[in-house]
């Protein structure tokens, strides 16, 4: 990890970590989520709305393409088009969870608790350090 981060641009403050971390524990999610339906039941709804083994791995798809772009944008923090990719991931990522909140198969404790926390901060960080790292 602490490898990893020595490859970063060394000047850009402490989001280009923030997405290196949160890029790899997103890629582990979308392995977890791939390698069995249950982690992705249990993330959304402690195991009380069931996923199928189809509906984890389209999960687990679409995490690892939120990694790729938080990784890119981590190693091109001052490229507009990395950082509003990166930004739009938070954004789709929130608006998913808290779609479903509303459609009542994700219930707001245990394990759904931290992406929505992740999702909803880094997005509001992104969005108002957009202008300081763009400049
Ligand atoms: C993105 O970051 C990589 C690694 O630092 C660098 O080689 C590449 O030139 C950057 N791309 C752009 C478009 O800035
Ligand atoms: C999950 O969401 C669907 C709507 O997309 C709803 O019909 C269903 O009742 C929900 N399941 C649970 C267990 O809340």
């Amino acid at each position: 990890m602490s490898q990893l981060l020595t490859y970063l641009p060394q000047f850009e403050g402490v989001l280009p970590k923030w997405l290196v971390f949160v890029s790899v524990v997103s890629a582990l999610n979308s392995l977890q989520a791939y390698i069995s339906p249950a982690y992705t039941s249990q993330l959304y709804s402690n195991g009380q709305v069931p996923a199928s083994p189809l509906s984890g791995r389209v999960f687990g798809t679409w995490t690892f393409l939120s990694a790729v772009i938080r990784m890119t944008a981590a190693y091109n923090i001052t490229n507009p088009v990395a950082y509003d990719l990166a930004l739009w991931t938070y954004g789709i990522a929130l608006t998913h969870f808290v779609g479903e909140l509303v459609f009542g198969n994700a219930t707001l404790k245990g394990r759904f608790i931290s992406p929505l926390i992740v999702a909803s901060s880094s997005l509001a960080w992104m969005l108002t350090q957009r202008e300081a790292y763009l400049a």
